[in-house]
């Protein structure tokens, strides 16, 4: 059994240390917050919901205090500034590069042989900043983001076609933002191709719902969603603790894969107990790879902001 840390108990860390509190696959979730109190009531409301979700997990609540995630398996990184109607996760390159490479910094000290997953926006980027600040190996440092976008995907899909989310099978892949690529090809209803049950034009409305699904729901909410996103974090953190080798796009590093090289973008991976098992290449026709390369550009655009201001002696400012 593993012990898991959460940093940043906003909505969707405490929602994803709810959902992993209530499937029981691990022994201690540690939530950790900048904010006095917030983490302590929310793991404290969680410990008393055990009592009729009857669930064992036990839940510490702590107020930036790093040594509590010590010996974590698993860090999960929700800190940073969240997207407002408007905003484009790009806008908070710089504010959110600040908090996670602080982040980082303290938890690999407690925590050498974690394995980190990063939520926080825009993700692609953040990624590649854990990466190099925790100096832990690519297979240990990745970000969620292909789950969520799929979720949203697949659940536009069931509801036009009035089926379960449950037989539907989809990959999305690059960036997490408006150019992330969803693949109708290889997207399948009980086995069955997407395109053999929807026209073109009803596959790319739901396409361009879900590249603004995120956008969709800010709009509503006035911040970014956390359910989806909690349950999307757990079900990587139990592919990982149960070491159950699923296959999944998360955000992981390239080397060489697809023709690319030194960039974190989302990708099909095998994901077990060592983290990224796995990155799997496959055959994408012309028109998603040029998607795919169109998402990569935008990306690489994003981590050369970061580079720059990480050169320009604001390192320690
Ligand atoms: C979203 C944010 C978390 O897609 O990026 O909802």
């Amino acid at each position: 059994m593993s012990k898991v840390s959460i940093i940043g108990a906003g909505a969707v860390g405490s929602s994803c240390a709810y959902c992993l509190a209530e499937k029981g696959i691990v022994n201690h979730i540690t939530l950790l917050d900048i904010v006095a109190g917030v983490a302590e009531g929310k793991a404290l409301d969680m410990c008393q919901a055990a009592a009729i979700q009857r669930f064992d997990t036990t839940i510490t609540g702590v107020t930036q205090d790093y040594s509590a995630t010590n010996h974590s398996d698993i860090v999960v990184i929700t800190s940073g500034m969240s997207r407002k109607p408007g905003m484009h996760r790009n806008d908070l390159i710089i504010s959110n590069v600040k908090i996670i490479r602080e982040v980082v910094k303290k938890v690999v000290l407690g925590s050498p042989h974690a394995i980190i997953i990063v939520v926080s926006n825009p993700l692609d980027v953040l990624c590649y900043c854990a990466y190099m600040e925790s100096q832990f190996p690519a297979h240990r440092v990745m970000g969620m983001s292909g789950l969520l976008d799929i979720a949203r995907y697949k659940s536009f899909i069931a509801a036009a076609l009035n089926v379960s989310t449950k037989d539907i099978q989809a990959l999305i892949m690059g960036g997490h933002g408006n150019t992330m690529v969803p693949l109708p090809r290889y997207t399948t209803i009980g086995g069955i191709p997407i395109r053999k049950l929807m026209q073109k034009e009803q596959i790319d409305e739901i396409i361009d719902r879900t590249r603004m699904g995120g956008d969709e729901l800010i709009q509503l909410l006035g911040t970014s969603a956390w359910y989806a996103a909690g349950a999307s974090i757990c079900q990587m953190i139990e592919a990982i603790v149960c070491d159950q080798r699923r296959v999944f796009p998360v955000c992981a590093f390239l080397n060489g894969e697809y023709g690319i090289q030194d960039i974190y973008l989302g990708v099909p991976v095998i994901l077990g107990k060592n983290g990224i098992e796995k990155v799997i290449e496959l055959e994408l026709d012309e028109e998603d790879k040029e998607q795919f390369l169109l998402s990569e550009e935008v990306v690489r655009e994003n981590v050369n902001i970061m580079r720059e201001y990480l050169k320009s002696g604001n390192r320690d400012e």
